[in-house]
């Protein structure tokens, strides 16, 4: 059994190995990128996002890797992706105020700070109309094939797992088909 703590409001998948994966800090960092981007408004107002980070107060979410220190391989798709499909949908603002906060963040750079596939994917995300709350589905089906052969590899050789996390959140809750669900 895996370990986590999930919150009211917060979003969850749980592995069968029972890691959760959930809050801004991992999945849904996209989600509070786009809230940012919602509360900026207008590109004209993206540079004063970083306040606080410099002080080593705030994290910017979007930007850190805990494995890449340098940009997120990831996060060049995702950037070009934000911009075709915003140009094609006549929204292009989103991604000209995530590039202006890209910018405002460059001189982090020398800190290893640089963006993650979060950064643009929320605004994918939205252009393509797909709901917030299917933000970390998505996140997780990706990661699927790799969990499975984790499960593989673990019969197979019985490698050690040992998550970090913890499940504390309800147990044995009745399945209720989504057709029946208020
Ligand atoms: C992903 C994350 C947890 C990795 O954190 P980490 O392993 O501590 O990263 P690092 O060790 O490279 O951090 C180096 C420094 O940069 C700071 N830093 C890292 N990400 C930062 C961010 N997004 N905004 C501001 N400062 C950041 C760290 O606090 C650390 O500061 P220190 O030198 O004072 O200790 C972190 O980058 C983060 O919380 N990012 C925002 C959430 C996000 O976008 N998550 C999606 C990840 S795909």
């Amino acid at each position: 059994m895996g370990q986590g703590v999930v919150h009211p409001g917060e979003q969850a998948v749980e592995r069968d190995d029972g890691l959760i994966v959930r809050g801004y800090l991992y999945g849904s960092a996209n989600q509070a990128v786009l809230r940012m981007l919602a509360e900026i408004g207008d590109k004209k107002k993206g540079p004063g996002v970083h306040k606080g980070v410099k002080a080593r107060e705030r994290l910017l979410m979007g930007f850190g890797h805990r494995v890449y220190k340098a940009e997120d391989p990831r996060a060049r798709h995702m950037r070009d992706r934000a911009r075709t499909i915003g140009e094609k949908m006549g929204q292009a603002k989103w991604y000209q105020i995530l590039r202006r906060v890209e910018e405002v963040m460059a001189p982090y750079r020398e800190r290893g700070i640089y963006v993650n596939v979060d950064f643009y994917a929320g605004s994918v995300y939205y252009l393509l109309g797909i709901p917030e709350d299917l933000f970390i589905p998505l996140f997780a089906l990706g990661r699927i094939p790799g969990w499975i052969v984790q499960v593989f590899e673990q019969w197979q050789d019985n490698i050690l797992l040992r998550p970090l996390l913890k499940y504390v959140g309800p147990m044995d809750l009745a399945y209720v088909p989504i057709g029946q669900r208020g």
